[in-house]
């Protein structure tokens, strides 16, 4: 696997005439930040060796390059869902490749289920913690680079935390922070499960980033991630959900998560 991603690190050296620290999975509620992003020059993820492709409605696949604001930044446009059928490796492929491009920091986002009574539908949550509930982990096997038992104790950067709530509060965003549960999905919770995890400490769960985020820690990436309520799994709360509400409720609030990210990775 090291072969293959420095084979395709070379491949986008060969073809960036940028030199990003800063990466961005544009998952739910950043959609738009792509509109934002300056002097762009794209790469398509079928076009890329070794990368998989995204497969998921309503996900296009490929690399963006250029600036936001004063930063050169890398995003993806479509992440890889262990609930697709890819492996944990194929998931967090791109991760891999960004260390060996030279990424130091990666923002991420998501939607996710709200089991935190406190919670409301359409809330922002700043992600402080995580709770890998995926029934396999990206780092099992062959240790390729780093440590065998990785420190997960600051998997969330605190520094950028800090920023994003100073920046909410300057904007006069409301903004929730709690612990994301990353479970393999593609099923939403029964109220029994939206219970447990709520129990077992989550603030909210979903079907990503958990991956993305080990890998990234393990390759020493600073990481902050934000989180759409979109849905809530709170007791006497729980109505039926669909993929299109998930989708419609965190439309509404996007222009704010974009706000806050786009400072925020203009400061980082
Ligand atoms: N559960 C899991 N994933 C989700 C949810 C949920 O309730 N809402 C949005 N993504």
């Amino acid at each position: 696997m090291l072969e293959k991603i420095k084979e395709t690190a070379l491949f986008l050296k060969e073809r960036m005439n940028t030199s990003p620290e800063t990466a961005i999975i544009l998952g739910t509620g950043l959609g738009r930040l792509v509109d934002e992003i300056t002097e762009k020059y794209e790469i398509q993820y079928e076009d890329i060796p070794n990368f998989p492709i995204s497969t998921v409605e309503g996900h296009s696949g490929k690399l963006i390059f250029g600036k936001l604001g004063n930063k050169d930044i890398m995003a993806m446009q479509g992440r890889f869902h262990y609930y697709e059928g890819y492996s944990m490796q194929e998931c967090t492929f791109p991760v891999r490749v960004m260390k060996e491009l030279g990424i130091k920091t990666l923002f991420v986002s998501n939607a996710s289920g709200g089991t935190n009574a406190n919670f409301e539908i359409g809330d922002l949550m700043i992600i402080t913690d995580h709770i890998n509930y995926f029934p396999e982990h990206p780092l099992r096997g062959k240790n390729l680079y780093g440590d065998r038992f990785p420190d997960m104790s600051e998997a969330y950067s605190k520094e950028l935390i800090t920023k994003a709530k100073e920046i909410a509060k300057e904007k006069g965003i409301k903004v929730q922070e709690g612990v994301y549960l990353g479970t393999q999905g593609p099923t939403f919770e029964t109220p029994a499960e939206y219970k447990m995890f709520g129990i077992w400490g989550a603030d909210a769960v979903g079907m990503s980033t958990v991956p993305e985020v080990i890998v990234a820690n393990h390759c020493k990436i600073k990481v902050f991630g934000m989180s759409i309520i979109t849905d809530l799994g709170v007791e006497g709360k729980i109505v039926e959900v669909s993929h299109e509400e998930v989708q419609k409720a965190a439309n509404e609030v996007q222009p704010f998560m974009t706000a806050i990210m786009r400072e925020l990775i203009n400061r980082a």
